[in-house]
């Protein structure tokens, strides 16, 4: 008897100071996994991307060449805004965000493909 209320008292102990500590508790919980394959803007984007060199610089979550998608997508909001200005660099190139290797031009891509582009690698920002 006196055992189960001595345990019952650490118990109420370790409770309490966990409970305080519950910042740290939601960060180490699991992500939900989310499916992206049903998403159009994930589709589209794929698939252009695919067509063109991009992966031989990029990987989705490690650095390479260039930096991964997932890092690009953690980076930036996503948004109209950041749309414009990330398709804006696939189309005329960039350096000097990431690193000193610059991202080289591609004058073929549209406006439109190069935004749908963006959306995708926007969207892998939990891809494991
Ligand atoms: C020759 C290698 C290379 C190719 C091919 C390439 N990239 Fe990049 N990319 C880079 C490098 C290097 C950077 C980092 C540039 C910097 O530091 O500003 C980068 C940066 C980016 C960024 C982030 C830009 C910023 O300012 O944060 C996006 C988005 C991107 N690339 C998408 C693409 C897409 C989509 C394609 C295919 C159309 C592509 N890249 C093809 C090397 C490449």
């Amino acid at each position: 008897m006196k055992k189960t209320m001595v345990a019952a008292t650490l118990l109420a102990i370790f409770a309490a100071c966990a409970g305080s500590n519950t910042e740290q508790k939601t960060t180490t919980e699991e992500k939900p996994v989310v499916d992206l394959s049903a998403n159009p803007d994930y589709q589209a984007g794929l698939t252009l991307v695919g067509q063109s060199d991009c992966l031989t610089c990029h990987k989705i979550n490690e650095k390479a060449i260039g930096p991964s998608y997932v890092d690009i997508a953690k980076k930036y909001p996503n948004n109209a805004e950041t749309h414009k200005l990330l398709a804006g660099k696939i189309i005329a190139g960039g350096s000097g965000v990431w690193g000193q290797v610059p991202m080289t031009p591609h004058p073929q891509i549209s406006e439109a493909d190069a935004i749908a582009m963006v959306k995708y690698v926007l969207l892998l920002k939990d891809a494991q």
